[in-house]
């Protein structure tokens, strides 16, 4: 299934933690609700009832033993969820559906930085979500002390040590992701659009609204 064969818009939030997707996504779901449109907001992992039970097992920091390959299946389990729970209903009825991470966050972080490929993901990704693709990918661009920096000041909030797994991982594994996220932007430039995340809040914000408009 390819997006042309649904009438909303589905547009999706990438980068590393700390770009501040959660951010810009909520911005942009108030700026486009100003404008009367219809205007779902999800995030991943998660996203649905279900998908939120797969989430607590994925951020688990007692979970040290999960292998990446379980662990790429339960990104799918719960993206698979929320395609068919959320996305494809809202999409059908000519919503338009913003998505805090989609299938690009496998292949940045389980495909390149655990070193699953990026094949692998690209087949389970036709059978979890039919092949479905954002029509255009926002990825906020941020350098990695920066990315780490904003993420570690925000976990100083969250009592709950148990969900910190994702964000204790080493430099390099960051690195990569950041590499294979450019390099996925090089590859699909019509869809996947590079934002500097390092600016502030509106600056970006602007950015992301003339996007959204010329796309
Ligand atoms: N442009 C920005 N400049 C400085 N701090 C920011 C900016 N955007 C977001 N933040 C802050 O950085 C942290 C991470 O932002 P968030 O939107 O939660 O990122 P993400 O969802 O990508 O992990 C939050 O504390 C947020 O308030
Ligand atoms: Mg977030």
């Amino acid at each position: 299934m390819s997006t042309t064969d649904v009438r909303g818009r589905f547009i999706s939030f990438e980068g590393t933690d700390g770009c501040g997707k959660s951010t810009q996504m909520r911005l942009l779901a108030a700026k486009l609700r100003a404008e009367g449109q219809d205007v779902l907001e999800t995030a991943e992992p998660g996203g649905t009832r279900i998908g939120l039970q797969i989430r607590s097992i994925l951020l688990d920091s007692t979970n040290q033993e999960l292998s990446p390959t379980a662990e790429m299946l339960l990104y799918f389990a719960c993206r698979a969820q929320n395609v068919d729970e959320w996305i494809l209903p809202a999409l059908d009825r000519g919503a338009t559906v913003l998505s805090d991470r989609f299938t690009d966050s496998t292949l940045a972080y389980q495909g390149a930085a655990r070193g699953l490929g990026r094949e692998v993901v690209m087949a389970l990704h036709q059978i979890a979500c039919r092949g479905l693709l954002p029509g255009l990918t926002i990825y906020l661009d941020i350098d990695l002390d920066t990315s780490l920096e904003r993420a570690h000041a925000r976990n100083r909030l969250i009592e709950d040590k148990d969900e910190r797994r994702m964000d204790e991982q080493a430099v390099e594994f960051h690195h990569r992701v950041r590499q294979e996220y450019l390099k996925l932007a090089e590859m699909e430039p019509g869809r996947i659009k590079v934002i500097d995340g390092r600016a502030d809040r509106k600056t970006i914000a602007a950015r992301i609204w003339e996007t959204v408009h010329r796309v």
